[in-house]
């Protein structure tokens, strides 16, 4: 059931640069009418950080109920905050504001979001070894969910090992029983990786094959792709990635990004509405977002 805005409609928004391919309106609004709320979200498109103040604070001040919070504004926006959940302090990044009478309170969705993606495949982290690809700002909340998942190791393949270091060293604290190893893309991650298993799971968090760029692998050789068992591309652009189609090749299972997008948007929704969202609503809006997004 869905509603016509009235007098009475909650307003719900997306602040970040740029916003206007941004698929989360689509889901959040599909959320609200499967629940049958009246509410609505809008992308809101904030030019710089002085302006991100600004709609932050006249967000609170009109009542907006939460505010999901994107690139390039995810750090900035938490000075503004009066609480902040300790998985988005461990991450450093929040994506969702909620409004409460004290302030906002923020929360990192990313995280459990992509932690439902993998339960929702049937994909279990525990004990076993995760590659991630990328050190990036997306590799930082993949981390944080094998760690929290309770991974057996994490190998952290980049470009710049350096980068990959630093990203390890903040997470390491944390989680000092879970062994994190770094790796450059001329070092011999393969013969690190076959000392444990073939059965890796891999995060694939890096930028590379994404549309137009469709033939562009994050990493090249054919050995690396035969150790997988399983590989998550943060990429939904195009809907099978070479990354994807390389981890097929060799038997392993692929998703691409939009599970991971869709569970961060059901948890920052059930964190705004007090509610949970069944595996069976989120299956139908999957299906509605491959359908109408992904070409
Ligand atoms: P974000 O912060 O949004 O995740 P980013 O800062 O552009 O995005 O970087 C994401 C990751 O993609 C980084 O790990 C980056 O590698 P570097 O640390 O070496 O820069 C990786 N990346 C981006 N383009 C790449 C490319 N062409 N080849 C290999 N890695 C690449």
């Amino acid at each position: 059931m869905s509603f016509e805005i009235n007098a009475r409609t909650i307003l719900l928004g997306l602040l970040g640069h740029p916003v206007a391919h941004s698929v989360s309106p689509y889901l959040q609004n599909k959320l609200a009418e499967a629940c049958g709320l009246n509410q609505r979200y809008m992308a809101f498109d904030i030019a710089d950080e002085e302006a991100l103040e600004d709609a932050v604070w006249g967000g609170y001040a009109m009542g907006v109920k939460g505010f999901n919070v994107t690139v390039p504004y995810k750090k900035a926006v938490m000075e503004y905050l009066d609480e902040i959940d300790p998985i988005a302090q461990k991450i450093g990044a929040v994506n969702t504001l909620k409004w409460t009478d004290s302030g906002w309170h923020g929360y990192n969705t990313d995280m459990p979001g992509l932690l439902r993606a993998l339960a929702y495949d049937g994909v279990e982290i525990k004990g076993k070894n995760v590659v991630l690809i990328g050190a990036g700002g997306a590799a930082n909340a993949a981390l944080c969910a094998a760690l929290e998942g309770g991974t057996a190791r994490v190998l952290i393949l980049n470009r710049t090992v350096a980068k990959a270091e630093e990203l390890a060293a903040q997470f390491a604290k944390e989680y000092p029983f879970i062994p994190i190893a770094c790796m450059g893309m001329r070092d011999d991650f393969c013969g690190f990786m076959e000392g444990f298993s073939n059965e890796w799971i891999a995060l694939q968090t890096t930028s590379v094959g994404m549309h137009p760029d469709v033939n562009g692998l994050p990493v090249a050789s054919d050995e690396f792709y035969k150790l997988l068992s399983v590989g998550y591309d943060i990429i939904f652009n195009p809907k099978e990635t070479a990354f994807m189609k390389r981890t097929k090749a060799h038997g392993g299972r692929a998703f691409n990004g939009l599970r991971m997008l869709l569970f961060q948007g059901i948890r920052s929704y059930e964190i705004w509405n007090d509610v949970s969202i069944s595996d069976e609503i989120a299956g139908e809006i999957l299906k509605g977002m491959e359908a109408a997004i992904v070409k």
